[in-house]
């Protein structure tokens, strides 16, 4: 192939400036997440917040983002990924700026629901658009780095409620909500200078458009390009519908991501970051102070975004397999023996640092695995014509998901109690090993279209109507 030492290098601004832009996505997702532990502290005295309108607003956020990404996939296939991502951003603007002039208890739902909106559609159009312009063997890397912005974001967050918090009990929250306004800005302000996705263009019969975009962003020659766009090309369909989802070739990709998605939620990884500051506390790693609460979240937080630069940089060499299926054995030797530690009597007591330990050690076992592959395999597994909607049901999925461990969280406590919760929770990750060993396929070094072929290929289905052949694009 005279194009494959062009494809082995691939680092370009263009490439890097595009990935750092959309990963902003991430960002925000992460701070507007992360946000609300901090502002509730406040919020509660302010509006005067019941234990349960305090669910609720956590809950809001939830409920919109499953809409959000409900609607984001498929307006990504119809008008595109550029100007989806942008329209997000500015959704985000309005989001945010309508929940720091909160006034009245409704105004400040109303406020989440729209930011919720915002973090359902970005938490899928960041990877998706990131995943279709990379270079198949940088793609996984980049995809993860939008994970560490996640993480970025709720440490930035923690952060920022942190300095806010000091800087004034009384309007200090409407500060930690508008901070989200400025990464907003740049991620719709910077995406309207960045190309489409080449993938979106071939679709839409713009090959002039994606070659040049792909020789700009991967740094290839004209005929290197080219043969990219082409290999794009042959695959191209009319426009897939929901219905293609289950024709037997997608149908263990929907599968994957959807199995995924539920599991990257009821392994219990907010439960954990949101209660391990309680659990600082009571060992004694922070104080008792709502600051200190908030530090304690951040404490957590920083080890989740520093153990997730081992995924990206790891994801491409040894795959994605490993580290799924890796990282989620770590998540279940950690949680069998917190329970432990837990019922142990004295363990608790004399030796705290313990529990500290294994609660780092499971979210070092996400980051690394769970986290970030799980939103790399949906922006990879699915084809081109039907990739946006089939991310969306598996993004809905996760957050519908996310919903249900908030709202029954509490309920598994009281019923098993705080071991047992973590024994269920090791169990299902036994469940989740299982589920990504039989049917999680290996991607590494794959183009998006050898992926496509794989599927066929491995339901028995010819190829694909218009004869293509297989040959791989970056
Ligand atoms: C998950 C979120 C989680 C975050 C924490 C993301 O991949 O989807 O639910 O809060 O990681 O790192």
């Amino acid at each position: 192939m005279q194009n494959v030492r062009a494809k082995q290098t691939n680092w370009t601004p263009h490439l890097i400036l595009a990935v750092v832009l959309a990963a902003f996505g991430g960002l925000l997702f992460g701070h507007d997440t992360g946000v609300i532990s901090g502002a509730l502290l406040y919020l509660k005295t302010q509006f005067n917040l019941n234990s349960t309108l305090q669910e609720s607003v956590t809950s809001t956020v939830l409920v919109g983002a499953v809409v959000g990404a409900a609607v984001g996939g498929p307006m990504a296939d119809r008008i595109g990924r550029r100007k989806t991502i942008i329209a997000f951003g500015i959704i985000f603007c309005i989001g945010s700026a309508w929940t720091a002039a909160s006034f009245a208890t409704w105004w400040l739902f109303i406020g989440r629901f729209i930011v919720g909106f915002a973090i359902g559609g970005a938490s899928l159009i960041a990877p998706l658009y990131i995943s279709e312009i990379s270079p198949k063997h940088l793609r996984g890397g980049l995809v993860s780095f939008n994970q560490v912005a996640i993480t970025l974001g709720i440490l930035l967050a923690y952060l920022i409620d942190y300095g806010f918090g000091t800087a004034s009990s009384t309007w200090g929250w409407r500060g930690m909500f508008a901070a989200g306004i400025i990464p907003a800005v740049i991620l719709a302000g910077g995406m309207f200078f960045m190309p489409e996705s080449p993938r979106f263009l071939v679709e839409h019969g713009k090959n002039d458009q994606a070659r040049d975009v792909v020789g700009r962003v991967r740094g290839e020659s004209r005929e290197a390009a080219e043969s990219d766009v082409e290999d794009i090309r042959k695959r191209v369909r009319t426009k897939g519908t929901i219905a293609d989802l289950i024709r037997p070739e997608l149908r263990v990709a929907l599968l994957v991501g959807v199995g995924l998605a539920v599991f990257q939620q009821i392994t219990g990884i907010n439960t954990i970051i949101y209660y391990s500051p309680t659990i600082l506390q009571k060992v004694g790693t922070v104080g008792k102070s709502p600051l200190a609460a908030i530090l304690g979240g951040a404490e957590i937080t920083a080890v989740n975004f520093l153990a997730t630069f081992v995924a990206v940089l790891f994801v491409d060499r040894v795959g994605r397999r490993v580290l799924l299926i890796g990282g989620m054995g770590v998540m279940a030797a950690a949680l069998t023996a917190l329970g432990f530690a837990l019922v142990v009597p004295g363990v608790l007591t004399s030796y705290p640092w313990i529990v500290v330990a294994l609660l780092m050690v499971y979210i070092i076992g996400f980051a690394i695995g769970l986290g970030p592959v799980f939103w790399l395999l949906i922006a990879e597994i699915y084809p081109t014509y039907i990739r946006g909607t089939s991310m969306s049901i598996s993004t809905i999925a996760n957050w519908a998901a996310n919903l249900l461990v908030s709202v029954t969280f509490l309920t598994a406590v009281g019923a098993l109690g705080q071991a047992g919760t973590f024994w269920m929770f090791a169990g299902i990750t036994l469940v989740a090993i299982a589920f990504a060993w039989v049917f999680v396929p290996e991607t590494k070094n794959m183009s998006l279209e050898q992926i496509e072929d794989m599927w066929q290929q491995r339901a028995g289905v010819s190829e694909s109507e218009d004869g293509s052949g297989g040959a791989a694009a970056a």
